[in-house]
């Protein structure tokens, strides 16, 4: 049997696909790096949303207005995006790596009807860039705050950064609102404006740390 010439090169391109997809199948560290490429990292903390009213102060407390742009880093199910801009008609966009959370948001955004407004992105918020943002919001665990801080420092001046629950350690905030409910709970919001102030505690301690390095 005579093969001709363009269907040996068809043959042969197969060939080799078939052995590069046999060799990610059977080689484990090819494989691995496949999924890896193709599956996003896990969130670096579980969804918990603040409530209504919260995010109602959070926004008010930062001033938030129709010329800001607003961030909110792991944005759960949307409300504090969607809430800005419902409110101010900011742009305002949400970041979670949790896919479900971000399709939840925005059909949030189509039901409230600011899905103009209102952006949603599965992304790591540690891979953002902040330089053109005005407002962040978190509600995040402390170690994270603390890790965020490198990026929030290069918002330009006067931008704000709003906290619920957990501060910014090392950081003086403007505002501190401990809100007290009448159902016994209660919630902490921290405002921070950039450039941010180291806090008094932090200084004293590399102030006394310097000292000590003299003796
Ligand atoms: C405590 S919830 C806050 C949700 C929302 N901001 C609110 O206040 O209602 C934290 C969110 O951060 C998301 N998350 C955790 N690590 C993340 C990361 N590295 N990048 C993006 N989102 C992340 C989680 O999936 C979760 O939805």
């Amino acid at each position: 049997m005579k093969i001709k010439l363009p269907s040996l090169i068809v043959i042969m391109f197969f060939l080799i696909v078939a052995s590069l997809l046999q060799g990610i199948l059977t080689d484990p560290r090819a494989s691995a790096a496949w999924a890896a490429e193709k599956k996003p990292r896990a969130p670096d903390t579980h969804f918990i949303a603040t409530p209504h009213d919260v995010v109602e102060i959070m926004i008010r407390l930062a001033e938030v207005k129709k010329t800001d742009v607003l961030y909110d880093l792991g944005s759960g199910d949307g409300r504090i995006v969607i809430s800005a801009s419902k409110k101010t008609g900011c742009r305002a966009y949400g970041f979670d790596l949790d896919a479900g959370l971000v399709e939840l948001s925005k059909a949030n955004a189509r039901k409230e009807r600011v899905e103009s407004l209102a952006t949603f992105e599965q992304k790591d918020f540690f891979d953002l860039v902040l330089s053109h943002v005005t407002v962040v919001t978190l509600y995040l665990f402390p170690e994270l705050n603390v890790a965020l801080i490198p990026k929030l420092e290069k918002m330009r001046p006067g931008s704000r950064v709003v906290t619920h629950d957990y501060g910014i350690e090392g950081i003086d905030p403007d505002v501190t609102a401990y809100i007290h409910r009448k159902d016994g709970r209660s919630y902490n919001i921290y405002l921070y404006t950039t450039p941010f102030r180291q806090s008094s505690l932090t200084v004293l301690q590399k102030w006394f740390g310097k000292d000590k390095k003299q003796q």
